[in-house]
C-alpha cells in the first residue's frame, strides 16, 4: 500500500536537516559549521573541530582549555577492559576489534543509555572522543603483539595517540611534533562528512533510542566496507599492486573494463563530482610526512602521482568525473607514518566518531526526530496459499 519512491542508494532522498556539514560536490566545497576544510585543517586543531562539530561554534581560549581538559579527563579505559582485546584471536582485524570493544562500552557505561538526560548525552560524547584514541591504540598494540601503552595526559590529542601506538616499554619515545602536526590535519579531514553510509548507519541505529556506543559499533561496521572507510587500506594495496609507473596502463585499462570488477580505489565519489578538497590537503600532508621522514623517492608515491596525471586527463575518468577522494594519498601518508594498512580504517573511524556523535546528539535534540523507517517496493510473489511438504 501506499506510494513509494524507488531511490537505491538514497541518491537523491535528504534523510534529514543538518546545521553541522555542508558540502558541494560540483564545486569541490566542504564546510563544517560554516568553515572550510582547508581553514580548519591548515589553521586550526582537531580538538577544535571536535568543538566545533558538537557545539557549532569555535571555542574561545576558556572553552577550549575547559573542553581539552575535560577530553583529557576521560582518555583511560575500564583496566577489565583488556581482558577483551585478549579474548580475540592475535592475527584479529583490528577493524573487527574495533567493531567489538566500542559496543562493549554501552556495558561499561550503563548512564549512557539514558539519552533523554543531555548530561549524560555529553559525557557519553566526551568518553567517546577521548578513548577511541587509547582503544585503537590499544587494537594496534594487540594487532603486532606489544603490551598497552597507557595515555599520557599532557600531550596533546595527536601526540597522546601516536606515543600509544609506538612507543615500547623501556625505550625513550620523544614525539616528532611535524609527524603529530600532521596526524592532527589527518583527523581533521576526516572528522565529519554530512550523510554519508556510517554517519546514516549511527542515525538510523540511533533513532531507536539504542545507546551510543553500541550505535558508534554501527557506524565502524559500515565505515569498514572497500566502497566507505575501507578505501584507504584498499588504496594502499592496489598502489603496492601496481608497483611501478609502467604497470599503470593495464590498471587504468581495467579500471574502464566493464566485465572486469576492478575500480581504481581512491577515485570517484558519489558526492564529489570534481576533486575531493580533502584530497588536495591530504597530497599536501603527504609531502610533509615524507620530507619531514627523509623519504625522498617513495616508489608508492610516484604511482600514485602518476596514476592521477594519467586518470585526470583520460576521458572516461574525465566523463564520469572521477576525481582522487581523501583515501588516495592518506595511504601512503598513514604508512609513512608507520601504521599497517590494517590500520588505516581504524584511523578513519577514531577521527569520524566526532561527526557520528554530532550527528547522532543533533539527531536526538530534533523535536522531529523520528525512528527511521525506510519503505520498500514489493516485487515479490502474490498471496498464496501453503502447500504442505509432500506436495511441493
Ligand atoms: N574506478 C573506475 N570506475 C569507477 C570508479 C572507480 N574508482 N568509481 C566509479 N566508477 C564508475 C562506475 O563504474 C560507474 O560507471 P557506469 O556509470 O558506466 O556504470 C560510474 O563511475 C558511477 O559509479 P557508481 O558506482 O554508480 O557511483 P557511486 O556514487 O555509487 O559510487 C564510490 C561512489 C565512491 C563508491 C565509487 O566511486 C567507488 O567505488 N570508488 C572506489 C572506492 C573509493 O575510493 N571509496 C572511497 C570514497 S571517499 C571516502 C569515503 O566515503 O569513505
Amino acid at each position: 500500500t501506499g506510494v513509494f519512491t524507488y531511490d537505491p542508494g538514497f541518491t537523491s532522498t535528504a534523510s534529514c536537516e543538518s546545521d553541522i556539514t555542508f558540502i558541494d560536490g560540483e564545486k569541490g566545497v566542504l564546510l563544517h559549521r560554516g568553515y572550510p576544510i582547508d581553514q580548519l585543517a591548515e589553521k586550526g586543531s582537531f580538538l577544535e573541530t571536535c568543538y566545533l562539530l558538537l557545539y557549532g561554534e569555535l571555542p574561545n581560549k576558556s572553552q577550549m582549555d575547559d573542553f581539552e581538559h575535560r577530553v583529557t579527563h576521560h582518555t583511560m579505559v575500564h583496566e577489565q577492559m583488556n581482558r577483551f582485546f585478549t579474548g580475540f584471536r592475535r592475527d584479529a582485524h583490528p577493524m573487527a576489534i574495533m567493531c567489538g570493544v566500542i559496543g562493549a562500552m554501552s556495558a561499561f557505561y550503563h548512564d549512557s543509555t539514558d539519552i533523554s538526560d543531555p548530561r549524560q548525552r555529553m559525557i557519553a560524547s566526551l568518553r567517546m572522543i577521548a578513548k577511541m584514541p587509547t582503544i585503537a591504540a590499544m587494537a594496534y598494540k594487540y594487532h603486532v603483539g606489544q603490551p598497552f601503552v597507557y595515555p599520557k595526559n599532557d600531550l596533546s590529542y595527536s601526540a597522546n595517540f601516536l606515543r600509544m601506538c609506538f612507543a615500547v616499554p623501556c625505550d625513550e619515545y620523544e614525539v616528532n611534533p611535524v609527524l603529530a602536526k600532521a596526524m592532527d590535519r589527518i583527523f581533521i579531514l576526516h572528522a565529519d562528512h554530512e550523510q554519508n553510509a556510517s554517519t546514516s548507519t549511527v542515525r538510523l541505529a540511533g533513532s531507536s533510542g539504542a545507546n551510543p556506543f553500541a550505535c558508534i559499533a554501527a557506524g565502524i561496521a559500515c565505515l569498514w566496507g572497500p566502497a566507505h572507510g575501507g578505501a584507504n587500506e584498499a588504496a594502499l594495496n592496489m598502489l603496492s599492486e601496481i608497483g611501478s609507473v609502467d604497470q599503470i596502463p593495464e590498471y587504468i585499462d581495467r579500471a574502464k573494463d566493464k566485465n572486469d570488477p576492478f575500480r581504481l580505489m581512491g577515485f570517484g565519489h558519489r558526492v564529489y563530482k570534481n576533486y575531493d578538497p580533502r584530497a588536495k590537503i591530504m597530497q599536501k600532508t603527504c609531502h610533509e610526512v615524507l620530507a619531514e621522514l627523509g623519504i625522498k623517492d617513495d616508489p608508492l608515491l610516484d604511482v600514485a602521482l602518476e596514476l592521477e596525471k594519467i586518470a585526470l586527463t583520460d576521458e572516461y575518468f574525465v566523463e564520469k568525473k572521477l576525481y582522487p577522494n581523501i583515501d588516495f594519498y592518506s595511504g601512503i601518508t598513514l604508512k609513512a607514518l608507520g601504521f599497517p594498512t590494517t590500520m588505516f580504517t581504524v584511523l578513519f573511524a577514531l577521527a569520524r566518531t566526532v561527526g557520528w556523535i554530532a550527528q547522532w546528539k543533533e539527531m536526538i535534540e530534533d523535536p522531529r526526530q523520528k525512528i527511521g523507517r525506510p519503505r520498500q517496493l514489493y516485487t515479490g510473489a502474490p498471496q498464496r496459499d501453503y502447500v504442505p511438504m509432500d506436495n511441493r
